[in-house]
């Protein structure tokens, strides 16, 4: 019997398609750069017939980045980037669409690398990475369908981190788009589409209100202060800690209030972490949490607030609303969001449209600019004309001209020095 999309496809229920389906239009109807601009620009052929993975959090957004990548002509495989993120509906309805989907929400962390080794197998000629997962594995697990790699666009900050560690270690035979670094991704998806829809998720997860809280954000990078911006609008009293000293006075000079963990915590009604790294509060924090604090995480990883500390530490572990455990450590209780997933994501419905718009349209072009030239091995920036190109097309959705300079606004040596002068220098 041949093999179909669906047979090789490990989702949780197909007959959850219909709402899948519904979910992939409407952020399609709120992605006209993708759905316009980028469509137009990526169905020039240079993708037809070449295998494409995506492994990003599969969700609707992901989902229409999928679908116009499969009608640009390429052979799409999915997975989820994170087993907490994933949208059963919508892996069902991609599979209706014709796409190979591996992913279950909540799956155990053998199933989710089980996946990521299915979509490896499919032998990619391109990635679309999110944390540099399917990357780091195939580097790790299958080195002869690494070496075939013609590319990866890589879509966060900690996959570039990691992306570049091969780099470093000479493991990087592939050119690499850096799509994180693109203005158009981390000044709006890591700084407006966190900072949103982390504050959204903890209000809906929790029922609390913002005003008047003590507000921990750990990490002030492009998504720790998009989150403590969105916090303080809400009237949150804002503390940042961070272990570098330029963020720290950014933060300051935000009008946070910026402090060691310890301090940090010991007032915190809510803290999240935004670092990148991992076990940001760990054991040796635990002392320093107030009663009833709150703590989430917006960063990669999902250990850097150390969950399986507060496990071993626990006098006992019960979930007292959907998506909040309570660890009561001795007789204080500590409520930890989603389990220390990505919150916006696993425990809420993600970035706006509107920004993930901007976030895949530098994805799809991200893997259209490696499919379409000869890049060296390698990380390489998105060009910048690409940015520009992306941001004119956002404003032009919205209905919004663009000001340009006239000559006599640009500022010349001609203006300084006397024209004979000028002019003599430029026949030298
Ligand atoms: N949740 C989402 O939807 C989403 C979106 C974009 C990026 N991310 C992820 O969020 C994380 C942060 O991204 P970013 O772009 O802000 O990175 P960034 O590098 O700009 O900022 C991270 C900051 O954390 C600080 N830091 C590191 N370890 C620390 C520690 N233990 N204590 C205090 N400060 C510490 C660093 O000095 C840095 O300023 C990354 O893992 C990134 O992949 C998540």
């Amino acid at each position: 019997m041949s093999e179909t999309v669906a047979s090789r496809s490990r989702i949780k229920d197909p007959s959850q398609a219909p709402s899948g389906h519904q979910a992939i239009e409407w952020a399609r109807r709120n992605s006209p750069v993708l759905d316009g601009f980028v469509r137009k620009k990526v169905n020039d052929g240079s993708l037809r017939g070449k295998r494409v993975a995506v492994v990003v959090h599969l969700e609707a957004k992901t989902a229409f980045l999928a679908t116009v990548l499969a009608d640009a002509g390429a052979h799409v495989v999915a997975a989820g980037s994170n087993p907490w993120s994933t949208r059963d509906n919508v892996a069902a309805a991609l599979v209706e669409r014709g796409i190979e989907v591996h992913s279950t929400r909540g799956s155990t962390n053998e199933m989710w690398e089980a996946d990521l080794s299915r979509v490896g197998d499919t032998s990619p000629d391109y990635v679309i990475d999110d944390g540099g997962e399917l990357t780091i594995r195939m580097a790790r697990d299958k080195p002869k369908l690494y070496a075939q790699l013609k590319g990866v666009s890589e879509e966060t900050t900690t996959g570039v981190v990691r992306l570049r560690e091969l780099e470093r270690l000479g493991r990087l035979p592939m050119p690499v788009v850096a799509a994180n670094d693109a203005a158009l991704k981390h000044m709006f998806d890591n700084r407006f589409g966190t900072g949103q829809s982390t504050v959204q998720a903890v209000l809906a997860l929790t029922n609390l209100r913002m005003a008047g809280k003590r507000f921990v954000v750990v990490g002030y990078g492009w998504v720790g202060r998009g989150i403590a911006a969105y916090a303080h609008a809400l009237g949150a009293r804002v503390t940042a800690v961070e272990v570098d000293p330029i963020r720290a006075l950014e933060a300051h000079s935000d009008g946070h209030e910026v402090a060691d963990m310890t301090t940090a915590l010991s007032t915190a009604d809510i803290a999240i972490t935004a670092t990148g790294g991992i076990r940001a509060i760990t054991s040796r924090h635990f002392d320093a949490l107030k009663p009833h604090v709150v703590l989430a995480n917006a960063g990669h990883h999902d250990h850097e607030v150390d969950v399986p500390a507060l496990i071993g530490q626990a006098d006992s572990v019960d979930e007292v609303r959907p998506g909040v455990t309570r660890y009561r450590l001795g007789s204080k209780p500590v409520y930890v969001l989603s389990e220390g997933a990505l919150v916006n994501i696993a425990g809420g419905l993600g970035h706006p449209v509107e920004i993930m718009d901007l976030s895949f349209s530098v994805q799809a072009l991200g893997c259209h600019y490696l499919a379409s030239n000869d890049l060296s091995p390698g990380i390489h920036q998105f060009p910048l004309e690409l940015d520009k190109a992306i941001a004119t097309a956002k404003l032009a959705s919205r209905g919004i001209t663009l000001d340009h300079l006239d000559e006599d606004q640009t500022d010349t040596l001609s203006e300084i020095l006397d024209a004979d002068t000028y002019q003599s220098w430029g026949n030298e």
